[in-house]
């Protein structure tokens, strides 16, 4: 079964065909990096005008690349949250003509769900039987930082998410600071490579341990905006040499860093995870990826990690899961609406189970 995938959520404009939910036949990707630059973040105005001005192009060349035509695919499907609302409105704008002018089905895909699959596209045997289950996924991107349970029978449930900045937003608010430019993600995990985390001692935000106890409410939570408010006044008023500059860098990634990997461990630890998912586009961090894998290594867990490919946003992620919703005939409608918003429950991964 051949579906076409589309994605707008974010910058991000992209399209691709997977068969059966696992062989990636074309994945096509045009990033609106240079579009956002100027502003340090990205702006959604501005991603859906650039999103309208790829899709028609984006979309040809993923059924090109694969060697087919619209005709011949079985389904379109879209992802239709969360995201920037101007920005998936383009993507399922355009999915819905796809669908009505073929008569092809439509599958809306949830696009953090979307980047748990992604993780594991490339390890089914993750998905198999009972063995990696509970599993603890960390979804960190530009504009998510989620910890979702997965059991083995396919239920899901968000444990924890961030109270303000996304991790990726930490990443690029503290480019935009250090002057290096968007996406900081990158930038800092080049910069970092030299530099030696321990110069500047910056906060783990709501990290238990000895003389810093953490509510229960937020035992799995996130907070990145106090790191950055260390950095603000770390940096304000200097002028840093480049030492300087690999050494804060190199320390505020660790803060980040070390958070996001406490808190997972802590989850799977409490909650008896065997497997243990990185994804998102944060989880191209290099720090991240060594700093999660000793741990969950140090924990008894399996650790589920996807090429960087597979981590930033594409849609080859999107086509794969939404094989797995049409077998299960979880199909839309052309009434199909788009949400900023995640919600806490995600009901049953038509993957697992
Ligand atoms: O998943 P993604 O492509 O888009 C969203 O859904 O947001 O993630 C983009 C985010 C950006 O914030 C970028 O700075 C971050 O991922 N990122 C990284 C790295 N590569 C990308 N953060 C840290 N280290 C990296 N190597
Ligand atoms: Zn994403």
């Amino acid at each position: 079964m051949n579906i076409l995938g589309i994605e707008t959520s974010c910058d991000e404009t992209a399209a691709a065909l997977v068969t059966d939910g696992f062989t990636v036949r074309s994945s096509v990707i045009a990033s609106q990096i240079a579009a956002h630059a100027g502003f340090g973040g990205v702006v959604p105005e501005i991603a859906a005008r650039e999103h309208l001005k790829a899709i028609d192009h984006v979309v040809a060349k993923a059924l090109h690349d694969a060697g087919t035509e619209l005709a011949a695919v079985d389904a379109i499907a879209v992802t239709h949250l969360p995201g920037l609302v101007p920005a998936l409105l383009v993507g399922v704008a355009y999915a819905k003509g796809l669908a009505w002018r073929t008569g092809h089905p439509l599958l809306g895909v949830n696009h953090v769900i979307a980047h748990i699959y992604g993780a594991l596209m490339e390890t089914p045997d993750g998905l198999a039987g009972a063995t990696s289950f509970p599993m603890v996924a960390l979804v960190v991107s530009g504009g998510h930082t989620a910890l979702v349970m997965l059991a083995a029978d396919g239920t899901a449930s968000v444990v924890g998410n961030t109270i303000d900045d996304a991790a990726g937003e930490a990443f690029d608010k503290a480019a935009k600071l250090l002057d290096l430019g968007y996406p900081g993600g990158p930038v800092i995990d080049r910069l970092a490579k030299e530099g030696n985390p321990a110069a500047v001692d910056f906060p783990r935000p709501l990290v238990r341990r000895p003389g810093h106890p953490v509510a229960d409410e937020n035992r799995f939570n996130f907070s990145f905006s106090g790191v950055k408010t260390a950095l603000l006044y770390h940096v304000q008023g200097r002028k840093l040499t480049d030492t300087e500059l690999r050494d804060v860098a190199a320390s505020y990634q660790a803060a980040v860093v070390d958070t996001l990997v406490a808190k997972t461990l802590d989850a799977a630890v409490a909650r008896r995870a065997r497997s243990v998912v990185l994804c998102g586009g944060v989880a191209c961090n290099r720090a991240l990826r060594e700093g999660m894998t000793r741990a969950s290594a140090a924990a008894g867990c399996r650790m589920l990690l996807a090429p960087p490919r597979l981590c930033t946003d594409n849609a080859a992620m999107v086509a794969g899961l939404a094989y797995h919703q049409f077998r299960r005939h979880n199909v839309a409608g052309l009434d199909l609406q788009v949400s900023a918003r995640l919600g806490a429950s995600l009901g049953r991964l038509p993957f697992i189970g």
